[in-house]
């Protein structure tokens, strides 16, 4: 087989990479471990930021987040039982965040790639790629038991956090940065309609918690725990104490349960692989980088890098240059820190670390405090939330 780019991984950065070189009359082929009704079952994020919806809108795959999607013109930060509105609409000069699951972003690239007739080959194991420090780089992997190779002018590692692309190129021309913080997020999804209209970020001494929502009738539900922690000791009723403890409030409010239909616990880290590229090999999305989900940038990055991707390879086509191809490590990376940045400071703002003296647990009143008084700090929140200019 061959294509001009093979993709590795069928996520949001292998998708909309597909979809953005069909636009410029570019040839893939994206190759997926996992099954269709995997990839559009998975549990991930689920904030957009403007760019990202903007984007999708923009390239013909956004009607149905336009139609389900809800635009947020705000979310509360809440410490010392009291909540703070951030109106990210207004500091921001007119930009939002849309609540549309991944997974169904998921669908609808999925459903516009297959109409179009682009070839996503689901379902493939053994994937390797090689031959990518020369001129012709090709992506071995199995198909149905059969052994098979796509032959092509690029490939682009799309395949996660834990694919193969990443550790394929050579660790010496590879500088990892790293950081895991030593708690995790359990996650629940649960049929119940959102305890508030925003999204409800919630600084406690027992630990954070975030209230936000999939639809007007389900919730989604995060609440900060020990990395060792096990699903098994959490039954729902735990979960729902600990998320009422963590946002009491003076004032009016009440916290809306339901049955949970999904628990899951996950880590939160800081990770990015310098650079991103190595010869015809490009790396985007989750491969190269991985920010805690506080800031909720992880997918919103994916698609970012992909656009950059994207415009480099369209420009190679067009005009046989190589500059932007050339500056794409450079070019994502500035944005990568940017996040990476922001999701650390939201982070560890937010969140109850064991090592806290009285006086760190003062400064984070502290900056909280500030942050909530101050235009120009909530300025500076607004800007990051809703996402940073492209470049
Ligand atoms: P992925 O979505 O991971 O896609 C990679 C694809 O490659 C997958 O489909 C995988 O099956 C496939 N693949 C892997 N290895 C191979 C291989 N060898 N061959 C072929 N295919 C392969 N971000 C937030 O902002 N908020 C959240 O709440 C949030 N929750 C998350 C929860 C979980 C459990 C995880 C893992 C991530 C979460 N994220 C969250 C991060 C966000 O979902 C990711 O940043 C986003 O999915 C990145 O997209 P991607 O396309 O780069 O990678
Ligand atoms: C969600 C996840 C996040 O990490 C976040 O910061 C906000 C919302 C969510 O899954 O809805």
């Amino acid at each position: 087989m061959r294509t001009q780019i093979g993709i590795v991984g069928a996520g949001p950065a292998g998708l909309v990479l597909s979809h953005l070189l069909h636009l410029q009359k570019i040839e893939s082929v994206v190759l997926e471990a996992r099954s269709r009704k995997y990839i559009e079952e998975r549990i991930r994020a689920g904030v957009l930021e403007q760019g990202t919806v903007d984007l999708l809108v923009e390239t013909g795959v956004g009607a149905r987040l336009k139609r389900e999607g809800l635009v947020h013109h705000g979310i509360e930060l809440r410490f010392n039982r009291r909540g703070h509105r951030i109106d990210l609409y207004e500091l921001s000069g007119g930009k939002a965040i849309t609540v549309y699951a991944q997974q169904e972003v998921i669908k609808d690239l999925v459903a516009a790639r297959l109409k179009a007739g682009g070839q996503i080959i689901f379902e493939v194991s053994d994937v390797s790629v090689h031959g990518f420090d020369g001129p012709k780089p090709f992506i071995r992997f199995r198909r149905n038991g059969q052994v098979e190779e796509l032959h092509c002018d690029f490939i682009a590692g799309c395949d996660g956090f834990h694919g193969v692309c990443r550790p394929s190129i050579p660790a010496s021309a590879i500088t990892d940065f790293d950081y895991t913080y030593p708690f995790s997020w359990l996650g629940i999804l649960a049929q119940a309609p959102p305890s508030s209209h925003e999204l409800i970020y919630c600084q406690h001494e027992r630990g954070f918690a975030l209230f936000s929502m999939r639809t007007p009738e389900v919730s989604r539900l995060y609440i900060q725990v020990p990395n060792d922690e096990e699903i098994k000791s959490w039954p729902d009723d735990r979960i729902w104490s600990e998320l009422q403890l963590r946002s009491a409030l003076d004032g009016n409010w009440k916290l809306a349960r339901g049955p949970v239909l999904q628990k899951n616990i996950a880590g939160l880290r800081s990770y990015v692989a310098e650079p991103m590229q190595y010869g015809k090999l490009f790396l985007a999305g989750d491969a190269a980088h991985i920010v805690p989900a506080t800031g909720a940038k992880g997918l919103n990055l994916a698609v970012a890098d992909v656009r950059i991707l994207a415009q480099a390879l369209a420009e190679f086509y067009k005009s046989g240059k190589t500059r932007l191809l050339d500056r794409y490590s450079e070019t994502c990376l500035r944005r990568v820190w940017k996040a990476q940045r922001f999701s650390w400071w939201m982070t560890t703002m937010l969140h109850k670390f064991d090592t806290d003296s009285p006086f760190d647990h003062h400064r984070r009143i502290a900056e909280l405090d500030y942050l909530t008084g101050s235009r120009a700090a909530m300025t500076s929140l607004a800007e990051n939330y809703v996402g940073l200019p492209w470049d």
